[in-house]
């Protein structure tokens, strides 16, 4: 057997060092409205990557040996215990973990952070400190453990880094926790996180950084940087099989109550009493997502081979080119955290068109350019009607009209963002796609669904492809839409 890119097994790296994993899909055709096939420009990695093929690879793999973990003596079992255990292993080494963190494999980032608000010990007199451009990710699970302090979004790294300073300075509320995104979502600034680290750690705080974004985009080195807890999701890391990790110190989970209970996170049960198992079963009752959790690893163990170092710079020179092109179409406002130029930032593009609804210009990249792109608000509504200027008395009536369930004219940007895959070519197309959109609007007619808010092309001729075991994909299935805004 041979189970490529996770550690431990033997290999025929497929992945050298410096070259771009090839991605599945990246061939793929997709129809225009009208009925043409143009090659898709996936500009949408922020949302969700594509799925890496050494990945598919190592997945296709291993499902034969695919077998219950932990518990069987069958020999698929203790083939797959220990291509789990791996791939943890895999987790811990890519993030640069100390050998007291845990890996906990969990759904997402999501799960990883609601787990970490659940687990972490905060006396009821701290606060945690972040910032109001996180997404909901990183904000709702602490508004549960009380009081939080979101700091506006800053003008630059500095201004960042004064804000935390002096919030931690505050002897009113004393910071137990920092909670921070690593690079921002919608407009991929990337924090000075190891800087944050040292002032939260200078005044007795700890820091989780909800690395969702970052972590696909660059090194990440928990000890280097002293990161304490840290987030991460499969999907938005060349490996979407529904499995995501919190990485964090185990002294801080060890004692914490299950967030689930059930079997499997336990050492012993009676009638009246349960004795919790340690870590990490403690935290993953239930029969974990094998197969996803061997993606993760093998995704790591691929992003680490191909070299960091070297995905960062193509997705540099990516966006220093697109950012040359952008400025010259008119109509455009990129909508952006720093201002000025030179902090580091991810393949993040997001802006509105002048006059155009932001679903119009998404829905007509895709009918009429086969480009796919994100818009809306980004699972980050505070930030995103901070940087629209939504005032409060709109904000109210947006609120109003959801509340009766209308996604009409619900704010929002169009996000494009890539990663390794991407090519001059491909952001070429987004580039020619707008100018065309800025220059003489969309080509089809659209009608607005109010149920969703989004643009559909009144003549629509694509049509959904078939999977065979899958009723078929018809037009009235729930589709995309604000309503996920
Ligand atoms: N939160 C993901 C995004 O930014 C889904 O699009």
């Amino acid at each position: 057997m041979l189970i490529e890119d996770l550690p431990g097994t033997e290999r025929t790296s497929r992945i050298h060092a410096g070259r771009m994993p090839a991605l599945a899909g990246a061939d793929l055709e997709v129809p225009l409205a009208n009925g043409q096939m143009r090659r898709y420009v996936n500009l949408d990695f922020a949302a969700s990557t594509p799925a890496m093929e050494a990945v598919v690879e190592t997945v296709s793999a291993f499902v034969p040996w695919y077998s219950s973990v932990h518990r069987g003596t069958g020999w698929t079992s203790q083939v797959s215990t220990r291509a789990f255990e791996a791939a943890r292993r895999a987790v811990h080494t890519f993030v640069g973990a100390r050998p007291t963190d845990e890996v906990i494999f969990v759904r997402n980032s999501t799960e990883a952070l609601n787990l970490l608000a659940h687990c972490i010990p905060l006396r009821p007199d701290q606060v945690v400190l972040s910032t109001a451009l996180e997404h909901h990710a990183n904000m709702l699970p602490w508004r549960r453990r009380g009081r939080v302090v979101h700091l506006d979004p800053p003008e630059s790294p500095e201004a960042l880094l004064d804000a935390v300073r002096r919030a931690l300075q505050d002897r009113v509320w004393p910071v137990g926790l920092v909670a921070v995104t690593g690079a921002s979502n919608v407009t991929g600034e990337v924090f000075p996180v190891r800087e944050l680290a040292t002032l939260a750690h200078e005044h007795d705080a700890l820091i989780a950084v909800d690395a969702a974004q970052l972590a696909p985009h660059r090194a990440i080195d928990m000890v280097a940087a002293g990161i304490d807890c840290l987030a991460l999701s499969g999907h938005k890391m060349y490996a979407p099989f529904g499995a995501g990790a919190l990485v964090a110190p185990a002294a801080l989970m060890a004692q914490a109550e299950p967030l689930l209970a059930g079997g499997g996170a336990v050492s012993y049960v009676t009638l009246d009493d349960v004795q919790w198992a340690a870590l990490p079963d403690r935290l993953e009752a239930g029969s974990p997502n094998v197969v996803g959790a061997v993606a993760l690893g093998a995704a790591a163990t691929a992003l680490s081979r191909a070299g960091m170092a070297h995905v960062a710079a193509h997705e540099k020179r990516l966006l220093g080119y697109l950012d040359g092109q952008f400025g010259d179409i008119p109509g455009l406002r990129r909508l952006r955290l720093w201002s000025s130029g030179g902090a580091d930032r991810l393949g993040v593009c997001t802006f509105t068109v002048e006059g155009m609804h932001h679903a119009l210009v998404a829905a007509a990249l895709s009918a009429e350019h086969g480009i796919g792109v994100r818009h809306g608000c980004f699972c980050a509504h505070p930030y995103i009607t901070w940087l629209l200027g939504v005032s409060p008395e709109q904000s109210g009536a947006i609120r109003e009209r959801l509340r009766r369930g209308e996604h009409r004219d619900i704010p929002g940007a169009v996000r494009a963002s890539f990663g390794i895959g991407t090519t001059v070519e491909h952001l070429d197309r987004l580039l020619a796609g707008l100018r065309t959109l800025v220059e003489r609007g969309p080509h089809l007619e659209y009608r607005e669904d109010p149920a969703t808010g989004d643009y559909l092309p009144a003549d629509d001729s694509r049509e959904l492809p078939r999977f065979d075991l899958l009723p078929p994909l018809d037009a009235d299935l729930r589709g995309p839409g604000c309503g996920q805004f």
